[in-house]
């Protein structure tokens, strides 16, 4: 890898992997539309790097492609996407458009490149639906996906096959599990959780809290990607995340945890006591379980910064965001509301 793209790369898990592009050397040109999810100031570390081009553009658009698409570029990072499965509830249309279209432009895009670049796709763990007690996904789960998002990543997946098979184009598909880390948008579950927690507000958990997630540190996804990035694996499909799931509880309480230790309640009672159910997301599917050793036995991939290792570092992140004004709680999105 010399010159990539990286779609998306203004999101939470597109910027880490262009931080540890740039600082690996490599020139990067960045296509993102800046959509609410966006946090460019995520770049701010490697913005004045020479390596690093940014436009802002949208996937589905050949034209916005065509001018992000360098000759010399060799390798695609896909990740643009819209990505939070409540929204996708309240609002499917646009899953559809970026996730599938913008999927099938890219793929077009490298189609006619010459020469072409090999396309590292991400996509995830809940393309395959729901996991039995006692099983994980692996790299010939059947697909069953269950929410609008699923089953808008399911279509992209299926274009890239398609792509690989009709017109040969060289991709690899890497499903991850629940990521976690620095920069993950205010609306998903642990940035939600250190939020209410901070301004003092119920701890909202969907449901029984029973709901299992194969939760995987941003870096090491990033790792994940930079191998396959590597070693352009043509039609490989790996899986990352750790070897066991967490619920959504257990996941709370270890968040609690770490806030109890950095951020007291004033009334010095633990925070994981005003964890509160509130209603389940329709449809939320109830357990997700991955199989990492495709990736291990392809690319030598673990998971090494397991929840336990660096959790407390990740809710710090965002306890020192919450305390700059940079992070609050926001609406409940999800329950069909907005249809
Ligand atoms: N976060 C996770 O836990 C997780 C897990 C598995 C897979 N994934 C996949 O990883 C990828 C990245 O996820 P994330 O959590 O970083 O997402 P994110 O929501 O944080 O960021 C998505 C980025 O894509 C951009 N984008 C959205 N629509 C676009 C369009 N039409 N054209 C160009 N850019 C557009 C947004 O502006 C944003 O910067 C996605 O494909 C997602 O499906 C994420």
């Amino acid at each position: 890898m010399k010159s990539v793209l990286v779609t998306g790369g203004w999101g939470f898990i597109g910027s880490a992997l262009v931080r540890r592009l740039i600082a690996q050397g490599m020139a990067v040109s960045v296509l993102d539309a800046g959509t609410y999810a966006a946090q460019p100031e995520a770049l701010d570390t490697v913005r004045a790097n020479p390596l690093l081009r940014e436009v802002r553009g949208d996937v589905a658009d050949a034209q916005a492609l065509a001018g992000a698409m360098d000759p010399d570029i060799d390798t695609v990072f896909h990740l643009a996407a819209e990505t939070h499965v409540d929204r996708s509830i309240d609002g499917p249309a646009a899953f559809v458009r970026t996730n599938v279209i913008g999927t099938a432009c890219v793929l077009e895009a490298v189609a006619r490149a010459t020469p072409r670049p090999f396309v590292v796709h991400m996509s995830t763990d809940e393309v395959f639906g729901e996991a039995a007690a006692g099983t994980a996904f692996g790299p010939h789960s059947p697909y069953a996906p269950r929410s609008p998002y699923a089953a808008s990543k399911a279509g992209a997946d299926h274009l890239v096959s398609a792509w690989a098979t009709t017109y040969g184009v060289g991709a690899a598909i890497a499903h991850a599990g629940n990521a976690f880390g620095p920069w993950q948008h205010p609306e998903k579950l642990i940035p939600t959780l250190v939020a209410h927690a901070l301004a003092g507000h119920p701890l909202p958990l969907y449901g029984d809290g029973g709901h299992q997630r194969a939760w995987v540190h941003v870096e090491d996804l990033v790792d994940g990607l930079m191998a396959l990035g590597h070693a352009r694996p043509a039609g490989a499909r790996v899986l990352f995340g750790p070897d066991a799931p967490t619920t959504n509880r257990a996941l709370a309480e270890q968040v609690c945890a770490a806030l109890d230790a950095m951020a007291p309640r004033a009334d010095a009672r633990p925070h994981a006591s005003a964890i509160t159910p509130v209603p389940d997301r329709p449809g939320h599917d109830r357990r997700y379980a991955v199989d990492p050793s495709a990736a291990n036995a392809l690319l030598g991939w673990r998971a090494g910064r397991t929840l336990d290792r660096t959790l407390a570092d990740v809710v710090g992140w965002y306890v020192a965001r919450a305390q700059a004004g940079l992070l609050a709680p926001r609406a409940r999105l999800g329950l069909g509301g907005a249809r």
